[in-house]
C-alpha cells in the first residue's frame, strides 16, 4: 500500500492558468482545416473559425494560445496577414511542408479566435528573418490607441480599438530555426528588439526571451546574465521522444511496453530540466521575477503514414495522456517559477488536443487530461509526501507514480495521480492533513490497450469514466489506481 499525505496547511504558490496553456502554428492541418475554414465553408463557422473546435476549447478553458509558430514565427511577415484576404500575398511555408500560405488567417483572425474562445493571446515576433522596425511596428498596429500610421491602418482594416496583447516573446528557437545565433549574440538582440517593443497607454507586455533547448543550461546563464533584467519571462523547449533517434522517432499507435516506457523515462526528465533551468535562474534572479514558460512540449512521433512529412500530423493515444499528466503534475509542483506552458500544437499536428477530418472532429485522449486537470487552474498547489514505488522494466527503473494537489477558492481540494505501469494498479491510502472534508469524487482515463486511441469511426474510444463516490474518515480514504491510468480526485 502506497501512502500519500496531502498536507493542506502547506500551500506553495498559485498553479498559474497558464500553465494549462496551448500553441496553434501556421503547420500543416493546424490553422487552416483544423481551425480556420474561411467564412464561405460549409463546416459551420464563426467569422471563418470553426464552431466545433471553438466549443470545444471554450470547455476546456483554454487560458492562453500561443501564435503563429514556432519556427514559422520567424519566416512570418505580419504584414502580409492584414487588409482584405484577397491581396494578401501568397507565399511559401518553407519549414513546413513547402505548401502554399495564402495568410487568410493573419493578426485580426487570430484575436477574433482568441476572442471566441476566450484564451488570452500569446504572440511570437519574428527576430530571425524580420527587423527591429517590422517588430515596432506590430506592437503599434496591435495596441496603440492614438493616431499613427499602423493605428490608422488597423482602424481602416476594421479595427477601431486597439487589443489588449501581454504576452510577446522575441524570437523563437534563435538557438536554431530562428537564426543559429549564439547566446550571447541572441542576448544582444533581444536586448535590442525588447526596448522597441513599447507599453501602449495602459497595455503592458510581457517581454518573453527565447529560452534553452532542452539541456542547453549555458543558454540559460547566458541569457540571465546578460539579459534577465530587460525580461519577464524565458521560455523552454523540451518534446518527448520515445527514443533520441530523430530520424526514426517511432509510431504514434503501434508500440510495444519498451516504447512506453520509453517514452515515459523521457517524460520524467522535464522534472530535471525544470529544476536545473530553475536553479540557474534562482542565482541571478532570487525572487523570482523572472517566469519559465514551457511553451513548447508534448510527444514528437513519426507522421502517420501517407501523410505529408512536413506536417508532423500523428495520432494521440493513452500514452499520450499519461505523458500530459505526469508533465501537468511537473509543472504544478513547479508553479513558483513555471508561469506558463503551451502544449503543441492544439489541432492535428503533434500533440494535438483535437483532431479534425473534414467537417468531423474528435477528442484525444489528451484533451480529455487537460479537461480532468482543469480544477488546478489558479488554486494553490499543496505539499504531498509520498514514496513512489518504482516501475521496472528491462533492468531500468522510474517512479510508477505521479501526482499533485491543489486547494481552490472554494476550499476544495484537488489530487492528479497518474499510474504509470501498464499491467498493475496501485493501492494508495490518502491522508489529508491540515484540512476537513467529508467525501471524494472523481474520474479516471484508461484502457485495457496501452495504445488505444480515439478515431473518427469510434471517437469515445478513450474517454474518461466517473469514480464511486467515497466517504473520507478522520482525513483518510483509499482507492486503487487502474493500471496505466489518469485519475483525478476532488475532495469537499
Ligand atoms: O513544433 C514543431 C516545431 O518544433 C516548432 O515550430 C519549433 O519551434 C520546434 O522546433
Amino acid at each position: 500500500m502506497i501512502k500519500l499525505q496531502i498536507n493542506a496547511d502547506i500551500k506553495k504558490g498559485v498553479i498559474n492558468r497558464n500553465i494549462y496553456g496551448h500553441f496553434s502554428e501556421h503547420l500543416g492541418r493546424c490553422i487552416y482545416e483544423g481551425i480556420w475554414v474561411g467564412k464561405d465553408s460549409p463546416v459551420p463557422n464563426t467569422d471563418g473559425i470553426r464552431n466545433d473546435v471553438i466549443e470545444a476549447l471554450k470547455k476546456l478553458k483554454i487560458p492562453v494560445l500561443r501564435w503563429p509558430g514556432g519556427c514559422f514565427a520567424d519566416e512570418y511577415h505580419w504584414k502580409d496577414g492584414i487588409g482584405p484576404a484577397e491581396s494578401r500575398p501568397k507565399m511559401v511555408n518553407t519549414h513546413w511542408g513547402g505548401v502554399v500560405e495564402d495568410n487568410s488567417f493573419g493578426t485580426h483572425e487570430f484575436f477574433r479566435l482568441c476572442e471566441l474562445t476566450g484564451a488570452e493571446p500569446y504572440i511570437n515576433g519574428n527576430v530571425g528573418s524580420g527587423t527591429v522596425h517590422e517588430m515596432q511596428e506590430w506592437i503599434e498596429y496591435m495596441t496603440f490607441d492614438g493616431l499613427s500610421p499602423m493605428s490608422n491602418q488597423r482602424k481602416q482594416n476594421g479595427r477601431e480599438k486597439p487589443w489588449k496583447l501581454k504576452y510577446f516573446c522575441i524570437g523563437n528557437e534563435n538557438w536554431g530555426c530562428g537564426g543559429n545565433m549564439r547566446p550571447e549574440y541572441y542576448a544582444d538582440e533581444f536586448r535590442r528588439y525588447a526596448t522597441y517593443v513599447r507599453n501602449f497607454g495602459d497595455n503592458k507586455v510581457f517581454k518573453i526571451a527565447c529560452g534553452p533547448n532542452d539541456h542547453n543550461y549555458d543558454w540559460t546563464e547566458v541569457l540571465m546574465r546578460e539579459a534577465g533584467k530587460n525580461m519577464d519571462g524565458l521560455s523552454l523547449h523540451y518534446y518527448t521522444l520515445p527514443t533520441k533517434n530523430w530520424a526514426d522517432k517511432g509510431s504514434s499507435t503501434e508500440f510495444d511496453e519498451t516504447y512506453w516506457f520509453k517514452t515515459l523515462k523521457n517524460t520524467l526528465y522535464m522534472e530535471e530540466l525544470v529544476t536545473k533551468h530553475s536553479t540557474i535562474m534562482d542565482r541571478y534572479d532570487p525572487e523570482k521575477r523572472v517566469a519559465l514558460l514551457v511553451d513548447e512540449w508534448g510527444t514528437w512521433y513519426n507522421v502517420e503514414p501517407g501523410t505529408n512529412p512536413g506536417f508532423l500530423f500523428q495520432q494521440n493515444t493513452l500514452r499520450d495522456a499519461l505523458v500530459a499528466g505526469i508533465n501537468l503534475n511537473i509543472f504544478n509542483n513547479h508553479c513558483d517559477r513555471v508561469r506558463m506552458t503551451n502544449i503543441a500544437q492544439i489541432v492535428n499536428v503533434l500533440q494535438s488536443v483535437i483532431l479534425t477530418e473534414g467537417s468531423k472532429m474528435l477528442l484525444t485522449p489528451t484533451y480529455h487530461v487537460f479537461d480532468m486537470y482543469q480544477a488546478h487552474m489558479d488554486a494553490e498547489l499543496l505539499h504531498t509526501a509520498f514514496d513512489a514505488p518504482g516501475y521496472t522494466f528491462d533492468s531500468d527503473s522510474i517512479p510508477a507514480i505521479s501526482a499533485s494537489a491543489s486547494i481552490d477558492s472554494n476550499h476544495k481540494i484537488h489530487i492528479s495521480l497518474c499510474n504509470l505501469k501498464p499491467d498493475s494498479s496501485a493501492d494508495i491510502s490518502f491522508e489529508l492533513r491540515g484540512a476537513d472534508c467529508s467525501r471524494v469524487s472523481g474520474s479516471v482515463l484508461s484502457s485495457s490497450a496501452m495504445n488505444a486511441h480515439n478515431t473518427f469511426e469510434a471517437p469515445e474510444n478513450v474517454k474518461p469514466a466517473a469514480i464511486k463516490e467515497m466517504s473520507v474518515k478522520n482525513g483518510k480514504f483509499e482507492l486503487k489506481l487502474q493500471p496505466m491510468s489518469v485519475t483525478v480526485l476532488t475532495l469537499e
